[in-house]
């Protein structure tokens, strides 16, 4: 049976800077199975980044939530008190955040650094069941044991993602959510990465959210996508429905500028620029780099709603 662990509604997201709010996450609805791999890909600045530290509500000024609600199975997260969340963090929701494994304490070893995080839980281990829970941390990420004593700069940047991947699954937790896990990464590198995600996932009986840009790469990976673009989700379906017939513009751009289905694709190729997410224009946020624009694009934003069973798309094509 079909049960959904997170549903996100209507989210929204600004950064108020001085020159006015910067609508990151612009009403943005989403939901993701229990035990599913959902993916997250988007140019560099559409908001990815945003959604994960919001889910864990580790927006900071000048970053707000200014609406929507976050459900972690029955968990109202926006409505919890700030300690309530602080345990939902890492035992229910875990986060490898982007750039994660270059923000390792450097003088902490890896140890260390995963008995801070389990300490911060009020996990209480003897020092013998804690290597041991060590230990297994570091199997479960196909690390040796030798590494629990090594310092960061000892590893080689897989290794530190494994670390940070060791960290995030400390708790169990039911969802993880990894922001570019493997952007640093070299290509043979990110392979191993993500399948050390997607074993540990497997493992945990956890699901997953991937955040990326390489739209080649997630595929390998998460069962269902979402496409993001300047603040917008735009469509979410199925991995082989996206890839066997986009519906969205956007998308078919996307997908029609990668190399080959099983090549590292990046974006590339699509005339013209995201638009600024300050002073947002009214209607579609794709309607300037839209080759199918119509009229109506340039006035109304189309809502996100689903088109074909299980298929959401933001276009007024549908
Ligand atoms: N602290 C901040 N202050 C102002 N704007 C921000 C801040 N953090 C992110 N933004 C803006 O929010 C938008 C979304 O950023 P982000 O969520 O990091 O995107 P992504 O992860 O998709 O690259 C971008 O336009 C970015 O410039
Ligand atoms: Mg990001």
């Amino acid at each position: 049976m079909y049960s959904e662990v997170l549903r996100v509604r209507d989210l929204r997201v600004y950064y108020h800077t001085p020159r006015g709010p910067v609508k990151a996450v612009n009403g943005v609805s989403f939901a993701v199975g229990t035990r599913e791999r959902f993916g997250l890909v988007g140019e560099s600045g559409s908001g990815k980044s945003t959604i994960a530290l919001a889910l864990l509500r580790l927006i900071k000024p000048p970053g707000k939530i200014e609406g929507g609600e976050i459900l972690l199975d029955d968990l109202n997260l926006l409505a919890l008190p700030d300690e309530e969340m602080r345990k939902v963090r890492l035992a229910v929701i875990a986060l490898v955040a982007q750039g994660a494994m270059n923000s390792l304490n450097p003088v902490l070893r890896v140890k260390d650094q995963i008995y801070d995080a389990l300490q911060d839980h009020g996990v209480q281990l003897s020092s013998q069941e804690f290597d041991e829970r060590v230990r297994d941390l570091l199997e479960r990420v196909g690390l040796r044991r030798e590494v629990a004593t090594m310092y960061p700069h000892e590893l080689s940047g897989g290794m530190k993602q494994r670390v940070c991947i060791a960290i995030a699954i400390s708790l169990r937790p039911k969802l993880i959510i990894a922001d570019e896990p493997t952007s640093a990464l070299d290509v043979v590198v990110q392979r191993q990465v993500m399948e050390t995600l997607e074993k540990v996932q497997q493992d945990l009986g956890a699901s997953i959210i991937l955040i990326g840009h390489d739209m080649g790469l997630m595929a390998q990976t998460v069962e269902r996508l979402g496409v993001m673009y300047a603040g917008d989700l735009v469509e979410v379906a199925s991995v082989s429905d996206i890839f066997r017939e986009p519906l969205h513009p956007y998308t078919r751009l996307l997908i029609a500028s990668l190399p080959s289905f099983d090549q590292k694709g990046v974006f590339r190729g699509i005339p013209g620029l995201p638009p600024s997410l300050l002073n947002r224009a009214p209607g579609c946020p794709f309607y300037p780099r839209c080759p199918q624009a119509m009229e109506r694009c340039a006035i109304e934003e189309p809502p996100l709603r689903e088109v074909q069973p299980k298929r959401w798309v933001a276009c007024h094509l549908y």
